[in-house]
């Protein structure tokens, strides 16, 4: 049976870009596949504390997890769901592979060059050694599809390739590498990787850690609260309502989420408003659409209790240890530990 998973920091609150980069997908996967596949849905919470937590780390976890379930996640014994710290493994088979990785490797990754501020000196070692430990997050679990923003691309393309190197090293297949991302953005039903802007500087990813209030919608945000933040996004003096990354970054945000938003094609969307040369009813559309959207999902979350998710956690990390445990066994055998 093959692995589908994934996980979200949870920093604070998350935004509507975590929601339909990843929270959605694996929702929707998992919703598709839970019969004939293994789906893993995971809180990264030893990945969280390489920064700032806001408010309690146990409660933005219990919180993200409920967000899966408002998505539509389904309960079935196919699907674990677990804290990344609760299963040792993850930091076992980090230091093994950190010993496969290189310096190079790991310092040319964006999103470290971006959380260090260029590598700075005080930087903390955890910010460089993120991809590794996500590439243990993956393999231990021999996850070929991994559902996540076109952001986290580069972290999958070195968990292949420390894949490919372990298994050469050990001259057998340890590891599962996982699918090229043209192929994991396709087992998403996308052309390539998602990547939900920045409201206000669209040329940026929409990121939770923005200071901006305005530049992210918060799924906790009330929705006239979020209809604002729409309507007073960056856009163009170009008067044309167009999907063009390049020359018109915001318009092209809005119509990437007023089409996924209502799981119309980007195409279908953009033609509807083709022709128009004022912004004015499009971005009320888009306000609307994302204000629905919000009530509908708050009310759904809301009717979760944190019970659920506890006995969820419960169940899957005593068999995600047994899981993890297994692999991490064959690894450290691959270079004599064991
Ligand atoms: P994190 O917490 O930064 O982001 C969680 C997920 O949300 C996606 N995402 C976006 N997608 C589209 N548009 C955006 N603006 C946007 N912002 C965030 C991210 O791509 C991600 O899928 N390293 C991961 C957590 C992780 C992980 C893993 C994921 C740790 N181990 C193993 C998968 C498998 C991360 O930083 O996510």
């Amino acid at each position: 049976m093959e692995t589908i998973l994934t996980g979200v920091r949870t920093n604070g609150e998350l935004t509507l870009g975590n929601f339909l980069g990843a929270i959605r997908p694996m929702a929707e996967l998992a919703k598709k596949y839970h019969k004939t596949h293994k789906i893993n849905v995971f809180v990264p919470d030893l990945h969280t504390i390489i920064a700032d937590v806001q408010g309690d780390l146990q409660a933005n976890i219990i919180r993200s997890l409920k967000y899966y379930l408002a998505a539509g996640l389904p309960i079935h014994d196919n699907i674990l769901v677990y804290r990344q710290s609760y299963v040792p493994a993850h930091s076992e088979l980090t230091w093994i592979l950190n010993c496969t990785a290189t310096m190079g490797e790991t310092s040319r990754m964006i999103q470290y060059k971006e959380k260090s501020d260029g590598g700075k000196e005080t930087a903390n070692v955890g910010i460089f050694d993120y991809p590794v430990l996500m590439a243990a997050d993956i393999l231990l679990y021999s996850a070929k599809y991994v559902p996540v923003g076109e952001d986290q691309f580069q972290h999958l393309e070195l968990t292949r390739d420390l894949a490919l190197r372990f298994n050469h090293r050990a001259g057998k297949e340890i590891f599962l590498p996982p699918s090229i991302t043209s192929e994991q953005a396709e087992f998403m039903g996308l052309s390539s990787g998602l990547r939900i802007r920045d409201l206000q500087n669209p040329e940026k990813k929409m990121d939770k850690s923005s200071p901006n209030a305005n530049s992210k919608i918060m799924l906790s945000d009330e929705p006239a609260v979020a209809s604002k933040k729409i309507m007073s996004a960056t856009t163009d003096n170009l008067a044309k309502i167009d999907y063009d990354m390049f020359n018109q970054p915001g318009i092209s945000n809005l119509l990437q989420i007023l089409s996924l938003l209502t799981d119309t094609t980007l195409e279908n969307v953009t033609a509807v408003w083709a022709g128009e040369d004022s912004y004015g009813a499009f971005k009320q559309n888009v306000a609307t659409v994302v204000s629905d959207f919000l009530t509908d999902f708050q009310a759904k979350y809301n009717s979760i209790d944190d019970k659920t998710v506890l006995d969820l956690l419960e169940k899957g990390e005593k068999r995600a240890n047994e899981i993890a445990k297994r692999k991490l066994l064959e690894a450290q055998k691959a270079v004599g530990l064991r």
